[in-house]
């Protein structure tokens, strides 16, 4: 493990904080609910179950057990509401901010709920966080800010314009962080997450990610498809790297903060390469699948190519990624084999 995340994990479970995630019963959410809550922290959530589910929450129940869910607070509530965003910050040490609603397709379809959520959302927080003095603010961007800009691998001074609705919407988010640093002296961090799996991705509906859509169809027998040519990439970031990121932003040292960064592996797999990663895990517990991928039309507003060069996550706040993306779905295979069958 990593020195630094070591040494932020032994102080926090010296001297237990209070944490607020919002979008805990998310995918990102619950994972950094239950590593939290392993770690003997109180934790407030906040959640309206737009895309998360209760089950994920019961889920994390049963892995921590009753002791240590016992410091978790649970608020049902909407991040475009104001009045739910203070709530949530009340004697919070540190915000992880996660809710929003995801998906490049979705804010196609849906630019006018996405900035409602991603932007109007966003600033209710980061308000909320600021009027009640919280020490630190961790919030979610996103790779989709690179945007047709096209060098490999992506450093986080160089973007280009945005490709979708949901771009401009983790874009616009940064620029009110930036800002709030600037007028108001607001500390916060931008975590340019770069397709992030493991357990409780949800699977399901139109929006899902390829990762748990794949598995998904894969574990019942259903065909696989590929938007384009298959030679399309991704920085694939398991879920703990994304959990260590936060956990070692929130407690990062002052130079550390008022930045982004991106959080990846820092390698590039293709559609591809990922079909046979997942096909050959699957294998090895116990489930063939002989279908060969079908190919489609590319999807619209998707980039071509990303990988992350993550230097800076790795020099300012010591981050380093302990699982690649073999290690990650061999991790994560288990879970997917047990609940989306
Ligand atoms: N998963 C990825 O690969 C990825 C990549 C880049 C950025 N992100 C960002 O990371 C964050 C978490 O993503 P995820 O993959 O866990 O998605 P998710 O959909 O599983 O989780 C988002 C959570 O936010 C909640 N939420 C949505 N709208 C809300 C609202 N108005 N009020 C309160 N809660 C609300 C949802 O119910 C859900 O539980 C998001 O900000 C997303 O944009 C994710």
């Amino acid at each position: 493990m990593s020195t630094r995340y070591q040494e932020v994990l032994d102080q926090i479970a010296a001297e237990p904080k209070r944490w607020l995630v919002t979008g805990c019963a998310g995918f990102i959410g619950s994972n950094l609910l239950e590593t939290l809550l392993r770690h003997g922290q109180q934790v407030v959530g906040l959640d309206n179950f737009a895309t998360g589910h209760q089950y994920n929450l019961d889920e994390v129940q049963k892995t921590v057990g009753p002791e240590k869910w016992d410091k978790f607070t649970f608020i049902k509530g909407d991040i475009r509401d104001p009045a739910a965003c203070e709530q949530a910050v009340q004697n919070v040490d540190y915000v992880l901010h996660q809710a929003a609603l995801g998906s490049v397709p979705r804010s196609l379809n849906d630019p006018v709920t996405t900035n409602d959520v991603n932007i109007t959302g966003f600033l209710n927080m980061i308000v909320a966080a600021r009027d009640a003095g919280i020490k630190s603010f961790v919030y979610a961007a996103s790779s989709s800010t690179y945007g047709d800009h096209e060098a490999l691998p992506k450093v986080e001074e160089h973007i280009g314009r945005p490709l979708s609705p949901y771009a401009v919407t983790k874009f616009v988010d940064e620029l009110y962080a930036d800002v709030f640093a600037r007028a108001y002296g607001f500390g916060s961090i931008g975590l340019r997450y770069f397709n992030v799996f493991g357990k409780r991705q949800d699977p399901n509906g139109a929006y899902a990610a390829v990762i748990p859509k794949w598995v998904s169809a894969m574990i019942h027998g259903q065909e696989v498809f590929v938007n384009g040519d298959g030679l399309t990439s991704r920085d694939f970031c398991f879920v703990e790297n994304a959990v260590q990121a936060n956990i070692l932003a929130a407690l990062a040292q002052p130079e550390g903060v008022n930045q982004v960064y991106n959080v990846a592996f820092n390698a590039r797999t293709t559609l591809n390469e990922l079909f046979r990663h997942l096909a050959d895990a699957l294998g090895k517990n116990g489930i063939v699948y002989d279908k060969q991928p079908v190919y489609r039309d590319f999807r619209a507003g998707d980039v071509r190519h990303s990988q992350a060069d993550i230097g800076k996550a790795q020099r300012l706040l010591g981050y380093k990624p302990l699982f690649d993306i073999v290690q990650g779905i061999e991790v994560a295979m288990p879970w997917y084999t047990q609940f989306l069958r």
